[in-house]
């Protein structure tokens, strides 16, 4: 691979990225964890920088609130990812190990994650292997079926370990720019001559069939004196981020529905008007409901508040 594909990379990568202009391991393992479920132009223009300037550094993430931590991460989604940063950022107290083997041992850092960080921040001779890159690999080499272990081997033999981090990232934009799933514009390849897949580039990219949830979720809308009742979800996925109450089904006071995607549920939400308060309620004011910070799946109600 070697020097063609960090020629092209020179040329064509994108080097403007925030994340890939710094060695500060936490703020690459933060960029690695917002980017795992979300869209790079999301992360870089809004999500990254304000969660840097609230949060400069690891150790000053450890000592905040988990509800603020999550009040940042609020529209992002998955927010998993947010409890295991603030995990991770506790259990370290603020300072991360410089070894995969350590990292991987921490909450939400899974081998992606581990390898960035030490590729990206650290300049470690480690593979990194995406979905992107996996793509790649699996076309140049012709790999059918071959699991993901088998892929990370073949990623590391083609390792340029004089320049792991610029190699890695090359991989990385190739697949997004060039390499793509359907396609692929083979001619302007700078691997396309040892190429083993491009002949049928289509065979070495095929996606893995998602298994979905659906759930019907039931929300009580009580609204007094410019007040909405919320309640601080106890469930799993929402935990300690503040929801509409649920009640029972019922039939009467129907206001909407609306369905939400998360993860890898399929939601069917349905409000309904009530009387309903909570033990733990909390009364959020209507006005600037839409600018709090709320997960996408309660803004989504608002165009159904009784007026
Ligand atoms: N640069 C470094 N990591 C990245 C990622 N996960 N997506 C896009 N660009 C990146």
């Amino acid at each position: 691979m070697g020097k063609k594909l960090l020629t092209w990379f020179d040329a064509n990568g994108r080097h403007d990225l925030p994340w890939r202009k710094t060695n500060d391991m936490y703020k690459v393992y933060l960029s690695e964890t917002m980017l795992q479920q979300t869209q790079v132009s999301r992360v870089m223009e809004e999500y990254y920088p304000k969660f840097l300037s609230r949060f400069p550094t690891l150790f000053l993430l450890s000592r905040a609130p988990l509800e603020e931590v999550l009040s940042l991460w609020s529209g992002l989604g998955y927010y998993t990812r947010a409890r295991n940063l603030h995990k991770t950022a506790q259990i370290t107290k603020g300072v991360l190990p410089k070894t995969k083997q350590e990292l991987v041992e921490l909450p939400g850092i899974g081998e992606y994650t581990a390898s960035a960080i030490c590729s990206f921040a650290l300049n470690l001779p480690v593979a990194v292997v995406d979905t992107n890159i996996k793509r790649v690999l699996k076309r140049y080499g012709a790999l059918l079926d071959a699991s993901d272990k088998c892929v990370l081997e073949y990623a590391q033999s083609f390792l340029d370990t004089n320049h792991p981090k610029e190699h890695n990232l090359a991989l990385m934009d190739l697949g997004a720019m060039l390499c793509t799933p359907t396609n692929p514009k083979c001619d302007l390849c700078p691997l396309q001559e040892a190429c083993l897949g491009k002949e049928n580039p289509t065979l070495y990219a095929k996606k893995q069939k998602k298994e979905y949830i659906s759930m019907e979720l039931f929300f009580g809308i009580n609204i007094q004196n410019g007040k909405i009742a919320m309640t601080h979800s106890t469930n799993g996925m929402y935990e300690k981020m503040l929801l509409f109450p649920q009640i029972d089904p019922i039939e009467e006071n129907f206001l909407g529905s609306y369905k939400h995607a998360y993860t890898k549920y399929r939601l069917d939400v349905k409000l309904y008007k009530t009387d309903f308060v909570p033990d733990d309620v909390v009364w959020v004011e209507i006005d600037g409901f839409l600018e709090g910070h709320f997960p996408s799946l309660v803004k989504k109600g608002f165009r159904f508040f009784p007026k």
